[in-house]
């Protein structure tokens, strides 16, 4: 039987996975944390499909919790460290989500199942598993388990800043509070405190049909836990669990004084068994009535009130009340608005202007412009030298390619028909695009898939020649086989000194290909900066392909081109502003006519 060990969980430092996201839970974890005095929440990561991030306050300051679609995403160093999991995803999806929580958690204690509904066959495979790990996982329709200023994993103990305190969830106590309806314990828990006495811990077992975590493992609990003194237990009717706490009473092995409550005695009034609110709540025999739990449990020595209201003054009666506590602050963490921009790239505040948490002057003084850009672009201060040197070298590379090129041309028509700077400037940004200058994003595309496959070069060109797809990063107007484009091998000798470079070696493989069947189809200036770039941000950085990918779904990867071509725009501008050659239009003589060309 799997255990269920207090004492090891106030031990850990937690580092809980929310396997779904639930907005109101996931913020009272939080609340408790930060009036626990934790320094950092304990929930490390939500899994989730949707967005990035999900912004919740710590303190009155906001966090960014990350948010992953999938497990298999989740970096190294949260999963890990992971040790507790929150599943608040439904009944159906509880099963997966929970294996892959103990697939990829070396570290994992245990997990609370929020979800009711949970298939029955669904909750006896997951119960072997557990079995079989050692570990535990509590419910489903669990509220959770809560340890004072320790835990808090689920919504027990309430919601609202205001709640935790007033169920003196920072004084640790001594009652054991363990039921199997989540209403009922918060209510036990509020009446606990109400009494000027406090949990040594918490749990809502659920009330499924198979709860994963017994009663019986959660009285040994507290018979194991050393700040336990009394067990408070609110039962309802339905199943035999209770008779398993009366073997264990019997016999010595709970020797702690148990205060309980079965609830559902009214069944005993109707003909047919009446079905109550949780899956498990129906009395079929009669040993499984409210009545006759209650008096089995009495007969082995714990006190069961016969009404609600005797069962709160046996606890109101307790003889361990502790001096009262000062309020935590929760008022001050009332009445939060949430901003309505997040940032992680810069700041002003009061005198302290920053980019990326760095003084901007020191920044600025320090670092060269492409240091600052492509950081600002990563959102991360970026390490390496070889990287930064390869992106000051396309910055100014890049910059441009001569007047005939298609922005260019575009600047200088709508300078010459009299537009600002900056009109000009975005006429020919908007240029940009998968012919020109905007295909090293897809080329980056196509060299990630390219190695992802395991494929060859020569296959990937043979399966995109027959899909009819040109490759991005492959081809030039002016530049063929026997005229080399002078940039290409100027960028790649920035990975002469690579160890390992797998998307250059592919994007070259890719080229020997292409030129094969024609000798335009060169590696282009976009495909070879695609290339470097990807090889100096794995090696240099540290990215891994998931983070590779997920650069290219913001077209990172064509930012250099815009950035530094943008100069080449607006020098073009101020060329034809200089020259002032008026109005650009085409003459009849430069336009072929072919109204009657039926084909087009
Ligand atoms: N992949 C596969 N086949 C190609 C490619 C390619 N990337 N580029 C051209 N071809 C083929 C065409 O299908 C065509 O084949 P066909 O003769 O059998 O019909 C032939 O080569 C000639 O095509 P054109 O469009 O006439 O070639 P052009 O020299 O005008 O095109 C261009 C140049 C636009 C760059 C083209 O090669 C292309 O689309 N490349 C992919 C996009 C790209 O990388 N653009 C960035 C260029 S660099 C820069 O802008 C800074
Ligand atoms: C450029 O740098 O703009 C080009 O190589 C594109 C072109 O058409 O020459």
């Amino acid at each position: 039987m799997a255990k269920l060990d207090i004492g090891q969980l106030r031990m850990l430092e937690p580092h809980i996975v929310c396997l779904g996201s639930h907005p109101g839970i996931i913020q009272s974890i939080l609340d408790f944390d930060y009036l626990a005095g934790r320094r950092e929440p304990s929930i490390s990561a939500i899994i989730n499909s949707g967005r990035n991030v999900e912004r919740y306050f710590f303190g009155k300051r906001e966090v960014a919790v990350p948010v992953f679609q999938d497990m298999e995403l989740l970096p190294e160093h949260i999963r890990s460290q992971a040790n507790l999991f929150l599943n608040v995803f439904s009944g159906r999806r509880v099963i997966n989500s929970s294996r892959a929580a103990m697939r990829h958690f070396p570290k994992l204690v245990g997990g609370v199942v929020f979800a009711e509904g949970l298939p029955e066959q669904h909750a006896i495979q997951l119960y072997n598993e557990t079995e079989e790990r050692g570990i535990w996982i509590v419910g489903g329709a669990s509220v959770g388990v809560v340890i004072p200023n320790i835990l808090k994993l689920g919504a027990i103990g309430g919601t609202q800043a205001s709640q935790l305190n007033q169920s003196r969830l920072f004084t640790p106590g001594s009652v054991a509070v363990i039921s199997s309806s989540g209403g009922m314990v918060n209510e036990i828990i509020r009446t606990v405190a109400s009494s000027g006495q406090s949990l040594s811990f918490s749990l809502a077992l659920g009330g499924e049909r198979f709860p994963l975590v017994s009663p019986q493992v959660a009285f040994q609990a507290a018979e194991d836990d050393p700040q336990t003194q009394t067990i408070a237990y609110f039962g309802e009717l339905g199943g035999q669990d209770e008779y398993v706490i009366v073997d264990m009473l019997k016999s010595g092995q709970i020797s702690k004084p148990v205060i309980a409550y079965i609830a559902g005695a009214v069944a005993d009034l109707f003909e047919t068994p009446p079905q109550f609110g949780h899956a498990k709540a129906m009395a079929t025999h009669a040993d499984e009535s409210a009545r006759s739990k209650a008096e089995a449990l009495r007969s082995v020595g714990a006190h069961v009130a016969t009404r609600y209201g005797d069962f709160v003054k046996s606890i109101q009666e307790l003889s361990h009340p502790l001096a009262d506590v000062p309020d935590k602050l929760t008022d001050a963490l009332v009445g939060r608005t949430p901003a309505l921009f997040a940032s992680t790239v810069s700041g002003d505040v009061g005198d302290d202007i920053n980019i990326l948490g760095r003084d901007l002057l020191d920044f600025a003084e320090n670092n060269s412009f492409a240091h600052i850009a492509v950081s600002m672009f990563l959102g991360r201060d970026i390490n390496s030298p070889e990287l930064e040197k390869f992106v000051d070298f396309v910055l100014k590379l890049l910059v441009d390619h001569g007047p005939y090129v298609s922005g260019a041309v575009n600047t200088m028509v709508a300078a010459r028909a009299g537009k600002d700077l900056v009109s000009s400037l975005a006429s020919g940004l908007l240029t940009i695009g998968p012919r020109f200058g905007g295909a090293i994003n897809q080329a980056a595309v196509t060299w990630l898939d390219g190695v992802a496959s395991g494929q060859t070069p020569a296959a990937v060109v043979e399966e995109l020649a027959k899909k009819r797809h040109r490759i991005a990063g492959i081809g030039h107007r002016k530049y063929r086989v026997d005229l080399p484009d002078p940039r290409v091998s100027r960028l790649l000798e920035f990975t002469d000194e690579l160890k390992v470079k797998p998307y250059t070696s592919f994007a070259l493989g890719v080229e020997a290909e292409t030129t094969r069947k024609k000798g335009t189809l060169i590696l282009n200036v976009d495909g070879a900066v695609a290339a470097v770039l990807l090889d100096l941000l794995a090696v240099g950085e540290g990215y891994s392909e998931d983070q590779l990918r997920s650069l290219t779904r913001t077209e990172f990867f064509n930012a250099l081109f815009v950035l530094s071509r943008s100069v080449g725009f607006m020098a073009h501008y101020f060329d034809q502003v200089r020259l002032d050659e008026g109005l650009f239009r085409l003459s009849p003589d430069q336009v072929a006519y072919m109204y009657h060309d039926s084909e087009l």
